[in-house]
């Protein structure tokens, strides 16, 4: 009986499933866009939503040069009613996709967040974390006048008090060490090679780091979800949906975005590789997890490791642990097994290999923490 109940369940997820605008980026306003959707179809939607800045004026940096802020047409409401109405409206129709074992993400700033989240808690989402994300390398406070601004909040939420929810909890404390993935999240502003510029200008003011996404759907969704993004900028929910085997759907009125998002999601992801930096000599580095170096991209699931005399090799997996015939684990953890010891720092027993020589993985952690130094 429950077996049928399950095949039931599969063939009617596969049928609705087939209905989906998978794959593809729907135009005009995302109300409108998500009511073409059908009822109880989607498993996650992450929403960045405009954030309402209420900037006036120009901001410049003390050396006069200006600050590229968000002024667009599309954060500007005119009163925080419309802004409320704006929210509701949006939430209610994701809450109408979401199956009811799906989950809500929204980002937001101070400027957003407390009205978003009493909203969706009025409309019966219930709050599971509200994540910290402590950006590394934050803009400074340029007049001075306030504290540094060096964060954003992401509110995850399910459909009920009671509800059913995706938590790879297995899979986040992998992803970081073996330690349990706590809710605030260090993790650097998008920047480098992975900001897509246009003629040497930013594609889009507010794009997201892809690594904010990837902690986000590798902890709450499985290979083969279906992600909504309604507000899809340059689509980095996509791109990552696309790199983890997921599913995406997204929504953006600006054609010149759904451009940029096209073209990105169809380019395989290049890698950050820059080597422009020299060890960090002589100092206690701050504590990086190894699954920080493979949300970022620095380290590609399915790269092979080595021990120093390849006596051991094992392959990454997308949560940052490591297979290596029949036995899996952590870099630590593995390396352990392997050689039967006690303990292992799997940061110099692990090497990549780079045009024919080993390096241990230690030497990527160095790199990533200069290129995070602001
Ligand atoms: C904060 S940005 C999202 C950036 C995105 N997360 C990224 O990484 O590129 C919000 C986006 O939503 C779009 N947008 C705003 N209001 C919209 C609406 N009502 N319907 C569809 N798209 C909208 C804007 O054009 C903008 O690109």
């Amino acid at each position: 009986m429950a077996d049928l109940l399950t095949k039931t369940r599969a063939r009617r997820a596969a049928t609705l499933s087939a209905t989906l605008p998978l794959g593809q980026i729907l135009d005009g306003d995302c109300i409108e866009a998500m009511r073409s959707l059908p009822s109880a179809s989607i498993d996650v939607v992450f929403a960045d939503p405009p954030y309402n800045l209420q900037l006036g004026g120009d901001l410049n940096r003390p050396d006069g040069s200006h600050v590229d802020a968000v002024t667009d047409h599309w954060d500007r409401f005119d009163s925080f009613a419309t802004y409320d109405a704006f929210t509701r409206a949006w939430l209610t129709e994701a809450r109408r996709v979401l199956k009811p074992e799906g989950s809500l993400w929204v980002i937001g700033s101070y400027h957003n967040i407390f009205r978003v989240g009493a909203i969706l808690q009025d409309l019966g989402f219930w709050i599971l974390n509200d994540i910290v994300w402590r950006k590394a390398n934050p803009m400074p406070n340029f007049k001075g006048t306030r504290f540094t601004n060096a964060h954003e909040t992401l509110i995850w939420a399910s459909m009920g008090e009671k509800s059913r929810y995706t938590f790879n909890y297995r899979t986040m404390k992998t992803l970081n060490d073996e330690l349990q993935m706590r809710s605030d999240w260090v993790l650097p502003i998008c920047g480098g090679q992975e900001r897509i510029r246009k003629d040497g200008v930013k594609a889009h003011p507010t794009q997201k780091p892809e690594a904010l996404l990837y902690r986000v759907l590798l902890a709450t969704s499985q290979k083969g979800d279906v992600i909504l993004d309604p507000f899809f900028g340059t689509g980095t929910t996509g791109a990552v949906a696309k790199r983890l085997g997921r599913e995406w759907i997204g929504c953006e009125r600006e054609g010149a975005y759904r451009e940029v998002a096209e073209e990105r999601i169809a380019m395989a992801l290049p890698l950050d590789e820059s080597s422009l930096v020299t060890m960090q000599a002589g100092r206690s580095a701050p504590r990086v997890a190894f699954g920080q170096l493979i949300e970022t991209g620095w380290i590609v699931p399915g790269s092979l490791l080595h021990d120093r005399k390849r006596r051991f090799s094992a392959t990454v997996r997308s949560d940052g642990s490591l297979l290596s015939g029949d036995e899996s684990g952590s870099i630590h953890s593995l390396g352990a097994k392997l050689q039967s010891a006690p303990s292992c720092n799997g940061w110099t027993f692990w090497h990549l290999e780079h045009e024919g020589a080993l390096n241990p993985i230690d030497t990527v952690r160095q790199k990533y923490l200069l290129s995070t130094e602001p």
